[in-house]
């Protein structure tokens, strides 16, 4: 990373789904630039590479918290015990997320109501959980990850692609009683990410040459992208942004 966001230094983050795929990267950059970091994940497994791959970088080790964020009172007892332990949280990035593939007819009332779980909410949990500590720090940045699936009006996954359209609702709807405490809350949608998971299930040649054939840009999309837009969001450096959706797909959507 060529940038460095001096503010950012021992500010203190929260990141839901931070072992893998973007999540993993966005804690990296924000462990670059400083942050006390605390991410919560179900895979530990994934969560120790996260970490190796840190540590060998020399950047500030996060801390992992393993924690299911389906699971609300656990989830929010936890980010309440690192604000009671250490101090108000600077940073919160909704992220975790789950983007099965399935089709209208597949869904039943059970299925619909779990994909709300795991893609919506606990966004508004989270949320909810730092805000009074946020306000007695005079501010903070809050950060969810959509994803322009609902933007495309892509057909694989309906109730993934509702859930991602109410995070920028969410955003949208709280952006006014945050900005009265200097809370700022953003959606950042990617566009088609080669994460591990991704590359696995469904990136392969055809769909990437197809993408790259409707993306402005003909490279493919990497975490890292997203990174980037998470640290800008992330510092003061954006201190005018609230209530936005930054969209970064390579011009695909
Ligand atoms: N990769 C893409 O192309 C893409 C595109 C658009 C939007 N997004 C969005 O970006 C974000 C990150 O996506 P990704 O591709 O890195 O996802 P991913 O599936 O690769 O990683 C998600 C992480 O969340 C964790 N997680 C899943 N369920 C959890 C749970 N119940 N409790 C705690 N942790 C849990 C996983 O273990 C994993 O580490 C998501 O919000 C996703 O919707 C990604």
């Amino acid at each position: 990373m060529k940038v460095q966001y001096f503010d950012l230094k021992n500010k203190r983050a929260v990141i839901s789904g931070g072992a893998s795929g973007i999540g993993s990267s966005i804690v990296e950059h924000l462990c670059e630039q400083g942050v006390e970091v605390y991410f919560f994940d179900i895979n530990k497994i994934e969560a120790q590479k996260t970490l190796k791959r840190i540590k060998s970088k020399n950047f500030k080790i996060p801390t992992f918290i393993k924690c299911d964020v389906k699971n609300i009172k656990k989830y929010r007892s936890l980010i309440l015990n690192i604000i009671k332990r250490k101090g108000p949280i600077d940073i919160l990035i909704n992220n975790a997320s789950n983007d099965q593939r399935h089709n209208l007819e597949q869904i039943t009332e059970k299925y619909w109501d779990e994909r709300m779980t795991i893609n919506l909410k606990h966004y508004l949990f989270a949320i909810q959980s730092v805000k009074k500590s946020m306000i007695k720090n005079k501010g903070g940045s809050i950060i969810n990850l959509s994803s322009v699936s609902w933007i495309r009006g892509a057909v694989m996954f309906p109730a993934y692609s509702t859930a991602k359209a109410a995070i920028h609702g969410l955003t949208r709807s709280l952006a006014r009683d945050l900005g009265k405490y200097n809370i700022r809350i953003n959606s950042i949608s990617p566009g088609s990410v080669a994460t591990q998971r991704q590359s696995k299930l469904w990136l392969n040649t055809k769909l990437k040459k197809e993408i790259l054939k409707n993306q402005c840009l003909k490279k493919q999309l990497l975490p890292d992208d997203i990174s980037k837009m998470v640290l800008f969001l992330a510092s003061d450096i954006s201190s005018g942004c609230t209530k936005q959706n930054f969209i970064v797909d390579a011009g695909l959507t």
